[in-house]
């Protein structure tokens, strides 16, 4: 059995995604879900899941080798970041080389780096006139958004697109990309 560890501070909708893709596989299973937010609606989606939850702070996360032990003892195989809006620090990037992925609402390496997350990614997008945005998935290391690329996929944007709805279109990428990508690494 092939275990992964996703880590979200959102909404978790890739989350819910990729754990319903995977739920009859009998060669992966989502583990755990980590969370560094007790509001985040991904910890009532892993609920609904069944799905173990793993809440931590900021202080556990950066001052103490905790995390990286739970996935450690855990047999994690990948780790993937679905909407986890902190930096992995470098001892568990050190611990997990080229486990660890991220998905980025945007084409890297354009519109990444600390602060474009969420609208505001597709707020930089549109006003900078752009005809096509999309998602990238890539290896994390311990800067934002700068791990080799994995993969990407395009939507394009016209004229009258609205950063929201710039954001509908990467999302339905999001989902329809990330879990299939998960199962290609795993197989890698
Ligand atoms: C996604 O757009 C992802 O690319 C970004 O954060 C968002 C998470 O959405 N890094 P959700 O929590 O999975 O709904």
């Amino acid at each position: 059995m092939q275990k992964i560890a996703i880590f979200a501070s959102g909404s978790g909708s890739n989350a819910e995604q990729i754990a319903t893709y995977f739920a009859n596989s009998t060669t992966v299973e989502i583990a755990l879900i980590l969370s560094n937010n007790p509001q985040a609606g991904v910890i009532a989606r892993a609920r609904q899941l069944q799905i173990p939850v793993v809440l931590f702070d900021k202080k556990t996360f950066y001052n103490t080798s905790k995390i990286t032990q739970i996935l450690q003892n855990e047999q994690i195989n990948l780790v993937v970041l679905a909407g986890f809006m902190m930096l992995i620090p470098e001892a568990l990037v050190r611990a997990f080389p080229n486990k660890i992925i991220n998905i980025h609402p945007a084409l890297l390496p354009k519109f990444g780096g600390q602060g474009m997350y969420g609208h505001f990614v597709h707020e930089a997008v549109v006003a900078a006139q752009e005809s096509e945005s999309g998602v990238t998935i890539h290896f994390v290391n311990e800067h934002y958004d700068e791990g080799t690329i994995i993969f990407q996929a395009t939507c394009p944007i016209l004229p009258a697109d609205t950063p929201a709805d710039v954001a509908q279109k990467v999302q339905a990428l999001e989902h329809k990309h990330y879990p299939a990508i998960i199962a290609k690494v795993l197989n890698s």
